[in-house]
């Protein structure tokens, strides 16, 4: 069994390693030289995923053609804005062969479009005619690259278009400390993944400036309130976003050290300098930033209120003060919960 994974970060080479122990073969394809090069020398990739070795069935090349050829599964894990470039050269590459999975595992929505990377994703094959026999899914969930390197228990979700035995590919991806589950919501289980990276930057900004804990419970809260009211009106299902990929996704980004995006919500607070020009200076992508201007965009299209994601939009693209976004949180009119 081979399988082709496109990408060589820290989740590309992590989830790597995950299927090195069932799968006999995992070739990575990666488009930056250094990286591809220091997998293939040193099996490391330092800057992406530490110290972490790589075992010796995984492999990594910059040759897409050699990364696909004899793939039984591909699975897509670059930043959620260049899955379409990627995709597109899949599509019209002569080595995908019929029948083959496309996997997503990045998290976010394409911000020009307003689309869900399955969209994405089935948009390009659909382009280049290749629309037979190609099954979409995702694989998305609480699963920081770190702690999936060191095979510490991590469960997730497999979900996908009809019409594909996708437990099947679950017991293919399964291992002893990788639990995967699936769910046929799609939809919701997309919507909920890239979300929860929004609500992530607003702890983060709430615990750089040291708000406390009470704040965090409240932000993760009346987030999945946010996610539950958007993803609904997306055509989610509601248990979906009270799963793992909605509140275990939530939980696990929101608390964890290892997020980049509370991670960057937090320098924000800390630092004078405008927060697209900190993120240029960043080597990994921090997927929320996108999410955030896809969500307040999507709110707008239909009609809903996201206040949490409007305040971190206005902090990130229109130089409002973390303080002032707090203050206007707290002073809106007062209603019910449920409402
Ligand atoms: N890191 C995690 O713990 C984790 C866990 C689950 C899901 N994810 C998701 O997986 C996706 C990738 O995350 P990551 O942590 O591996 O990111 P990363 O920044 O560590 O790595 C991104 C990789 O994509 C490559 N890349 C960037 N632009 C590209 C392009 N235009 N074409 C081809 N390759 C390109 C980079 O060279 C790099 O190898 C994100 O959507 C992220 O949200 C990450």
């Amino acid at each position: 069994m081979k399988a082709a994974i496109l990408g060589t970060g820290s989740w590309g080479c992590a989830f790597g390693l995950q299927l090195a122990s069932s799968w006999e073969k995992v070739v990575l394809w990666g488009i930056d030289p250094e990286q591809v090069a220091s997998i293939c020398t040193t099996r490391t990739n330092p800057d992406y995923l530490g110290e972490i070795v790589l075992p010796q069935n995984v492999h990594a090349t910059g040759d897409l053609e050699e990364c696909l050829s004899g793939a039984e599964a591909i699975f897509v894990v670059v930043p959620s804005q260049a899955v379409r470039d990627v995709i597109h050269r899949v599509a019209s590459s002569p080595e995908l062969a019929p029948g083959v999975p496309i996997v997503n595992l990045a998290k976010g929505f394409e911000v020009s479009t307003l689309k869900r990377i399955s969209e994405v994703i089935a948009d390009e094959l659909q382009q280049a005619r290749r629309t037979t026999g190609h099954p979409i899914g995702v694989l998305l969930g609480p699963s920081h690259a770190e702690e999936v390197a060191l095979g510490l228990p991590t469960a997730i979700v497999l979900s996908g278009q009809e019409g594909y035995a996708w437990h099947q590919l679950q017991e293919k991806i399964s291992g002893p400390s990788f639990r995967v589950y699936t769910n046929d919501d799609l939809v919701g289980v997309e919507i909920a993944s890239g979300f929860k990276n929004v609500i992530a930057l607003a702890v983060g900004m709430a615990d750089g400036l040291g708000t406390g804990d009470n704040t965090r419970g409240t932000l993760m809260t009346r987030g999945i309130a946010e996610l539950a009211r958007m993803g609904e009106a997306l055509g989610g299902r509601r248990e979906t976003f009270f799963g793992l990929a909605g509140i275990g996704d939530m939980i696990t980004t929101c608390i964890s050290h290892h997020s980049r995006n509370r991670n960057f919500g937090e320098a924000v607070t800390q630092s004078q300098t405008d927060p697209q020009e900190m993120l240029g200076s960043r080597k990994q992508v921090v997927e929320g930033v996108f999410m955030t201007q896809a969500a307040l965009k999507l709110s707008e299209k239909l009609g809903i209120e996201l206040p949490v994601t409007k305040q971190v939009h206005d902090v990130l693209f229109s130089g409002k003060a973390p303080t002032q976004a707090v203050r206007e949180l707290m002073e809106r009119q007062l209603k019910t919960e449920l409402e």
